[in-house]
């Protein structure tokens, strides 16, 4: 294209040479602009080779495209110096893009924009709800292990309830099957927070039990042996559950685990075959005041225990528009999440805690502060629909990030968040939709991966 214009302007700029020659203007004229006109012309011969043999002139399309750019090799270029100010612009480059993106959703006034794809997850929903089939390893009411292996009575309560709730659900649903040959998956039913706190195994205990666990039903069934594994799946929520399988490496490289603490810095996760599982603080019905004015920008309270909280204390710990506590809160905790715009969700010791799901619950704007966080049901919800995603580099510019959010864009954000709660919130007896069904469907994406004909 380059090549072809730089053709056309020489063309012209010659005809109209040749045109003003026409013009019987004295010859002497003629003469005086010749060896501009030649020069000009070389010059232009000039840049049209260089512009057909180097791509210094073109401005690829997809480089447009920073995500994409950065991951070619520009060897030949200089290495790129990010300053501060490189950092920012890009801080705010990005969350214009982001700003474009959703305002641009949020014009098709449904629920479309919750999803990735949303009539291809419906139709698969619809496929996974009917076929997929689930054998968990027996055990009687009687078993020693009973409290680990067998869901719990009461209902789940606390920090780390995903675990239990999916396990009670799990067992009365109509994914379960007893005919071990029909079954896509095997579910390996122990509980990391009860072995956590039965005094036969405890913390220590864990990975032994583990690995005894996955040798007695390898010894007593044919299944395990079959494919190593691989369509195996477990479930956990406490942190401490990724040193389990560490005496069970096949549990750790070939099952699908499905945990909440899902990070590609967690030796123990591996994206994509693993999946994340959301730490939800169950909490029934709708809070009062949802749709209160919120008056505070940012919120965030929790203890310093990373540098990335770290970080954040040090540059906002005095800011009157966004607040950031650490230790005990005067206030209480859903009164903050119901008054601010944003909540902040900001890595500590662990990436998931139990936040995401309070911002939404509370119907506010969840800010997600945690670098290769796998969030949870990212396969199939888009984040940026009702979220803001920060890198951590970006702590500095929070505010004016949160601040170039439009009223009308923000008004989308929160509008996606209120409808967005039913997909993290876990019932008993399931709902369409629900946090449960979304992580079988996580489980169903990933069913067919390995199967093993006998
Ligand atoms: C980038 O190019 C340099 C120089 O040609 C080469 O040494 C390097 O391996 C390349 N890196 C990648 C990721 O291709
Ligand atoms: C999924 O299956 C359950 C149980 O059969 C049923 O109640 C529910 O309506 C189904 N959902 C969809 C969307 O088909
Ligand atoms: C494994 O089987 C042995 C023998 O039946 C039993 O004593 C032990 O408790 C089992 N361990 C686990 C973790 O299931
Ligand atoms: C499964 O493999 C293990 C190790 O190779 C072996 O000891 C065990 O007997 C096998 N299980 C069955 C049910 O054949
Ligand atoms: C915040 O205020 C405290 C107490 O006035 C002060 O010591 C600290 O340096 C301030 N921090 C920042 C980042 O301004
Ligand atoms: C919390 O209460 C203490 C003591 O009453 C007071 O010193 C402190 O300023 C309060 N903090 C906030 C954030 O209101």
């Amino acid at each position: 294209m380059a090549a072809a214009s730089s053709l056309y302007v020489l063309h012209s700029l010659l005809t109209r040479r040749r045109d003003s020659a026409h013009l019987s203007l004295p010859l002497k004229s003629f003469f005086f602009y010749m060896p501009s006109t030649l020069a000009l012309a070389t010059s232009l011969l000039i840049l049209l080779y260089i512009s057909s043999t180097s791509n210094l002139f073109f401005i690829h399309p997809h480089l447009a495209h920073p995500e994409i750019g950065a991951s070619l090799n520009f060897s030949q270029s200089p290495p790129l110096k990010f300053t501060d100010f490189a950092i920012r612009d890009r801080a705010i480059r990005e969350a214009q893009d982001r700003s474009n993106f959703r305002l641009q959703m949020g014009l098709q006034g449904n629920d479309k924009e919750l999803f990735h794809d949303r009539d291809v997850f419906l139709s698969n929903y619809k496929e996974m709800n009917t076929s997929l089939r689930i054998y968990i390893y027996p055990h009687r009411q009687d078993d020693p292990f009973a409290n680990v292996l067998l869901p719990v009575d009461s209902e789940p309560g606390g920090n780390y309830a995903s675990e239990s709730y999916f396990k009670k659900v799990l067992m009365r649903s109509h994914f379960i099957t007893e005919d071990p040959s029909e079954a896509d998956l095997f579910f390996l039913p122990f509980s990391i927070a009860r072995l956590r706190h039965d005094p036969r195994v405890g913390i220590n205990g864990i990975q032994d039990f583990i690995r005894d666990y996955v040798f007695n039903i390898s010894h007593e069934y044919s299944y395990w042996n079959r494919s190593g594994g691989a369509d195996h799946f477990y479930v956990a929520c406490h942190s401490i559950g990724r040193a389990a399988m560490e005496k069970a490496e096949a549990v750790k490289f070939n099952a699908i685990q499905i945990v909440c603490s899902s990070s590609y810095y967690v030796f123990s996760y591996v994206a994509h075959k693993d999946a994340s599982l959301p730490q939800i603080w169950p909490r029934q019905g709708d809070p009062p005041n949802l749709a209160r004015e919120r008056s505070k920008l940012g919120f965030f309270a929790g203890s310093i225990n990373s540098p990335v909280r770290e970080k954040l204390l040090q540059v906002w710990q005095n800011d009157s528009e966004i607040s950031v506590h650490f230790g005990r809160l005067n206030t209480s905790y859903s009164e903050e999440l119901l008054r601010s715009k944003f909540c902040l969700h900001v890595k500590g010791f662990e990436v998931n805690t139990a936040r995401i799901g309070d911002a939404l619950y509370y119907g506010c704007v969840p800010v997600i502060i945690a670098n290769h966080y796998d969030l949870p049901f990212q396969d199939i919800l888009n984040w940026r629909s009702f979220s803001v995603i920060v890198a951590t580099l970006d702590i500095p510019f929070l505010k004016k990030i949160l601040n170039a959010i439009r009223v009308e864009e923000y008004l989308i954000l929160r509008n996606n968040v209120f409808k967005v709660r039913k997909q993290f919130q876990w019932n008993l007896s399931p709902v369409d939709y629900d946090a449960f069904y979304l992580v079988m469907y996580e489980l169903w994406l990933r069913r067919s991966s390995l199967r093993v004909i006998p």
